[in-house]
């Protein structure tokens, strides 16, 4: 089949904020104890961080690291983290029913993330703390000296401060699973307080507010118009959630999700702008797509080890081993996040080592990369810049979840620094090439400098420690003609399409 994709230089989205390729180390499973951390491993450093795990982390290019959670964080004393190792509580975690050992506290994670060149997205406990723990903690981050909170960091080893940006005000308070859930006016309430304590602490800070857990959820659009009612004017984005899954194993509509992404994402605008026009707010809040990614593989083994085994220290959960439709689902969710950059300005892939995670570790082991490891890497790497507004005119079908899917699905971004277009494409169907024609209005497209695919593999293969052969390859199937570009995408396939340009 043909489609055609048609970009003008001077049709932009927006720049993209590198920060849509955040990830996310949470307290939980295999996460921090036997992924990031692990004392003892052949590459651990000094502090007990492996650093065959800080290779694949700094590959992945993630620039920004929400943490420490998550539901745990809403259970969680960040004062439990810091001092002397030895003296640290071991407390049990009722988020995951797990005991958490403490080793790894604030300076330790502050240390691995600047080793990876991450800024961290701190979150704070909202669930069963308060507006005085969260002013404290900013004050022991950021606040130079001479107070008690900053003469403790210091005492603690930090010299300096963290100066940490971003903040997320609690996480998922409208869940009933969530230690500490709120109604919509009671999270807006204490989520405002703690902003403005917040910012009076810090004025350099930005805030995330709670969105709703995700688009199923009953209260979703009344909890985010009432939160906002109540937080517009203090915090800066609204925080959204969601991750998929093809139980069904259908193939048609799992490849379509991201169109539901998409549809979350401008509910979640609209609703923004609405309290912005009630208010008569000059102020735009923007969105922080903050947990994000295919979840369900390990839902069984999970209620398991929930059941046999509780209160244990990282138990292997939340372990799904990523396949390559999985892959080409995490590339349509890539350009989904890509085409909405003028309002979506963070985005976590919820998260990095072993939980749901492109990067899986073995205990005193190797450390490898899932399928979902290469759309990542390839977008983080090189989807910065402008991106172009699409449009598309490609061949559709219908699924059970959507009317209307057209095959392809892609999105340009300009680099201006290094002169050069990049194409992400994902082609939906299982029989069909895709003859793609890109047309490149008021650029002169000099050469291709790489063209790489992910297709071929059955939509079940997997990666293991013992074999990662499901990674993208290079092909040849692409020119330049003129001021297009044409290149043959094969049936089920994620594309990076790279073209230097004057
Ligand atoms: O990422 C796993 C969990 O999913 C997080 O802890 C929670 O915020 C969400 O429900």
């Amino acid at each position: 089949m043909k489609a055609k994709m048609t970009v003008n230089k001077i049709y932009e989205i927006d720049k993209v904020d590198p920060r849509i390729y955040g990830s996310f180390v949470e307290h939980l499973g295999r996460c921090v104890y036997e992924g990031i951390y692990e004392p003892g491993h052949k590459t651990a450093n000094a502090g007990g961080f492996r650093e065959d795990v800080k290779e694949l982390v700094r590959e992945l290019n993630t620039s920004f690291i929400r943490y420490p959670g998550g539901n745990f964080v809403s259970g969680y004393n960040w004062m439990d983290g810091i001092g002397p190792v030895k003296d640290r509580p071991k407390r049990l975690d009722l988020a995951w029913r797990t005991m958490e050992t403490n080793e790894v506290g604030l300076h330790e994670f502050m240390v691995w993330a600047n080793e990876v060149n991450a800024d961290v997205n701190m979150a704070i406990n909202l669930g069963t703390k308060g507006i005085d723990d969260a002013r404290n903690i900013v004050e022991y981050c950021n606040h130079k000296e001479g107070s008690y909170w900053s003469d403790l960091r210091k005492a603690n080893g930090a010299t300096q401060p963290f100066k940490i940006k971003t903040w997320c005000l609690g996480n998922e308070m409208d869940g009933p699973w969530q230690m500490g859930a709120k109604t919509a006016e009671e999270y807006g309430r204490i989520a405002t307080e703690a902003a403005k304590m917040m910012k009076w602490t810090d004025d350099s800070i930005e805030l995330v507010a709670c969105g709703s857990s995700n688009n199923m959820m009953p209260t979703f659009v009344s909890w985010e118009a009432t939160v906002l009612e109540h937080t517009y004017d203090h915090v800066d984005y609204l925080s959204l959630h969601c991750y998929y899954n093809n139980k069904k194993n259908d193939i048609k509509s799992y490849l379509a999700m991201n169109i539901d992404m998409d549809n979350f994402i401008k509910s979640v605008i609209s609703i923004c702008d609405y309290v912005k026009a009630k208010k008569g707010s000059k102020k735009t809040v923007n969105l922080s797509f903050d947990e994000w990614n295919v979840w369900y593989h390990s839902n069984e083994q999970d209620a398991k080890i929930a059941k046999e085994a509780p209160w244990s220290i990282s138990p292997p959960i939340l372990e799904d081993i990523y396949n390559f439709e999985d892959a080409l689902l995490v590339g349509g969710l890539l350009i989904t996040l890509l085409k909405n950059s003028d309002r979506v300005k963070i985005a976590c892939l919820a998260q990095l080592v072993n939980v749901i995670a492109p990067i899986m570790t073995e205990k005193g082991g190797n450390a490898w990369r899932q399928t979902t490891f290469y759309p990542f890497k390839q977008a983080a790497n090189y989807g910065l810049g402008t991106v172009l507004t699409p449009i598309i005119e490609a061949p559709t079908y219908g699924c059970e979840m959507f009317e209307s899917v057209p095959f392809l699905d892609s999105i340009a971004i300009h680099n201006e620094e290094k002169s050069e277009v990049v194409v992400f494409a994902l082609n939906r169907s299982e029989d069909d090439v895709i003859e793609l024609t890109l047309d490149l209005q008021g650029f002169r497209p000099e050469k291709i400098t790489e063209f790489s695919e992910m297709s071929g593999f059955d939509l079940k293969q997997v990666n293991t420690n013992a074999d990662a052969s499901v990674k993208p390859s290079d092909s040849k199937d692409a020119k330049v003609d003129g001021d297009a570009l044409s290149a043959v995408l094969k049936p089920l396939s994620w594309n990076m399409i790279r073209v230097a340009v004057k």
